[in-house]
């Protein structure tokens, strides 16, 4: 049984995956207009991604006796100066993101709960990953920079990573997710 603070938690971290599966939803369209097809994967497959996110929490919520809440989306930002602008929120983010798991992390050490402390372990992990990933990219974008035929390669770097990473699948046993 989840504590009532827990479970008002676990449904502000629905709103956080939603929401965050939005803002890569439109940083993918910003690419695809832009002309950069690979970083439009790239972010069209961590939009799916964050989706899935998001419903584990909420089956999670449902299967521990509480009730999951469907989210409202924030409208998100849709429009960026350069790709740089679009890594460079996409690493902030994800490290907002980390901060409000480790918040849930906090919360169920607290609660003693430790079937959820052992299910944000997947959340844990995928986060140090997301945020590794990001800062990657970023650190990528400032060695090539995005003069001459720059943004051509920086599009094909993003690229790889969209490939690299395993298709998602909604498949809610599917642990790798
Ligand atoms: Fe699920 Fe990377 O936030």
């Amino acid at each position: 049984m989840l504590s009532k603070k827990l479970e008002k938690l676990l449904n502000e971290q629905i709103e956080i995956e939603s929401n965050s599966s939005y803002t890569y939803l439109a940083m993918a369209s910003w690419c695809e207009i832009n002309g950069m097809e690979g970083a439009a994967s790239f972010f069209y497959n961590q939009s799916d991604e964050e989706r899935i996110h998001m419903l584990k929490l909420f089956r999670y919520i449902n299967e521990k006796g509480g009730v999951a809440i469907t989210p409202v989306n924030k409208k998100p930002k849709m429009d960026y100066k350069n790709i740089l602008e679009v890594v460079k929120a996409f690493y902030e983010h994800e490290k907002s993101v980390s901060q409000a798991v480790n918040k849930l992390v906090y919360m169920a050490n607290e609660d003693k709960d430790y079937t959820t402390l052992n299910f944000l372990q997947w959340y844990v992990s995928e986060q140090h990953e997301e945020e590794t990933l990001a800062r990657t990219l970023l650190d990528k974008i400032k060695l090539i920079g995005m003069e001459a035929n720059g943004l051509f390669l920086i599009d094909n770097e993003i690229g790889k990573y969209a490939t690299m990473k395993k298709q998602t699948s909604v498949n809610m046993g599917n642990e790798d997710n």
